[in-house]
């Protein structure tokens, strides 16, 4: 089989362990394996020239190091900027270089040519978010792309908004065949070869906004990072007796500000799926700060997740949050926010071990997969690396934002968790 991996939407720690664990494992398994630069981007551009592809002028391309290989760097390596540009080799050691790399976002590669990368952050085959996707024009150009490779199976890790793409391409691929072959583009032989494609996902997102799994790929480093911000922060505003209210990442989700809270040791949180239930919040919140602080704490720290929202679904902003502690409680209040501090970086070793143990089971379920089988998703449950239908976890996802946005949030909270109680 020949499988492709690509990283899409936000970038997390862990997405190269991910791309190492599955090219390695599917060597292992006999498999030839190409990775597919700036995600769904390069699928589209693919290893012709987009204008000759699409009959599109290139756009300017989001990432400028992306056009930087030249016929002087013909690896993989080097226009990663990663290693010491070695040839690309196949997983017997053979070299496989020798072709120019110019233009090519569509990649074989070898065993050695992700040596080590479990360890970077961020990652090192690009990311995009891409419009061209999005338009149908720009999938038949991806499938033509994969089919002009010969490549059958796709893998991808990246956020919810990626992996729908990724099972929307999959339930249009026969229609798209079929145009292309009806274009010519391509042969009947290979419209037959290339019948059915092959997709698993993974979930790459410092989020953990993910429904059924109980991790995603990053989410664990992000927090960590978050939690050092706060460690740090404590030692200064303990020696001011300041208030500091740290707006920190997450979309929609509050994952990342709660359990932050928690390990930080807040006096305050906000997260989208359960706004506070005192009317007005502000009051609510005055009062505990002011208790702790009659109890003998020289700082305070109120985290709020930036999707934060009142019961009235109002976005509640740091800036706002600030103002009511330094007005209401007279306290000396700084607002942090963590920003893409909190994306970049090595991952922790949960976010290696992670990708490692998901990447030898996505290729499992590619071998395994049939024209019947869904597409799954990559996720874990109870400490157990899990297979579960990729619309499955889309849909449910896409259900918890319904209850926020229907006010019902007692029901996200437990489609979050199905063991929440108040
Ligand atoms: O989804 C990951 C994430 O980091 C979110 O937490 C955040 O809202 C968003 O991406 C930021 O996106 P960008 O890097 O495009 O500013």
């Amino acid at each position: 089989m020949k499988i492709a991996i690509l990283t899409s939407g936000g970038d997390s720690a862990g997405m190269n362990a991910v791309v190492r664990s599955v090219v390695k494992t599917g060597i292992l398994k006999g498999c030839e394996m190409w990775v597919v630069r700036e995600g769904y981007e390069g699928l589209v551009r693919g290893n012709a020239e987009y204008k000759e592809a699409t009959g599109w002028d290139t756009p300017p391309f989001p990432n400028n190091e992306s056009s930087a290989t030249t016929e002087s760097t013909p690896t993989i390596l080097n226009s990663l900027r990663f290693g010491d540009g070695h040839q690309l080799r196949d997983g017997t050691g053979d070299y496989t270089g020798g072709r120019t790399l110019k233009g090519r976002y569509i990649v074989r590669v070898g065993w050695d040519d992700v040596r080590g990368w479990f360890a970077q952050g961020g990652t090192l085959i690009g990311t995009a978010r891409s419009k061209a996707f999005r338009t149908p024009e720009g999938r038949l150009s991806a499938a033509h792309n994969l089919i002009k490779e010969g490549i059958d199976a796709l893998v991808v890790c990246g956020g919810d908004g990626s992996l729908t793409g990724a099972d929307v391409f999959r339930a249009e691929w026969p229609k798209l065949v079929e145009e292309l072959r009806s274009q010519s583009k391509i042969t009947e032989a290979q419209a037959k070869a290339h019948a059915h494609l092959k997709i698993v996902g993974l979930v790459g997102s410092i989020d953990n906004d993910m429904a059924m799994t109980d991790m995603t790929i990053g989410a664990p480093t992000a927090l960590h990072r978050i939690c050092e911000a706060i460690d740090n922060i404590n030692s200064t505003a303990s020696s001011h007796s300041r208030a500091f209210v740290l707006e920190v990442m997450g979309r929609h989700c509050g994952w990342l500000a709660l359990l932050a809270g928690v390990a930080g040791g807040a006096d305050f949180i906000f997260i989208p799926e359960r706004p506070p239930k005192g009317m007005p919040w502000e009051d609510e919140m005055c009062a505990a700060i002011q208790h702790h602080r009659e109890i003998g704490k020289r700082k305070t720290i109120v985290i709020v997740a930036e999707g934060a929202i009142d019961i009235e679904l109002k976005p509640i902003k740091a800036e706002y949050v600030k103002e009511v502690l330094s007005e209401r409680l007279g306290l000396d209040t700084r607002v942090t926010t963590l920003g893409h501090t909190q994306r970049g970086g090595r991952p922790c070793a949960f976010d290696r071990i992670l990708p490692t143990l998901q990447g030898v089971e996505a290729i499992s379920a590619l071998l395994e997969s049939t024209p019947e089988t869904p597409s799954y998703m990559i996720g874990m449950r109870e400490n157990k690396i899990t297979r579960i239908p990729l619309m499955e976890a889309v849909e449910m996802t896409r259900a918890v934002a319904q209850a926020v946005s229907d006010k019902d949030f007692e029901k996200a909270m437990s489609l979050r968790d199905p063991e929440f109680t108040e």
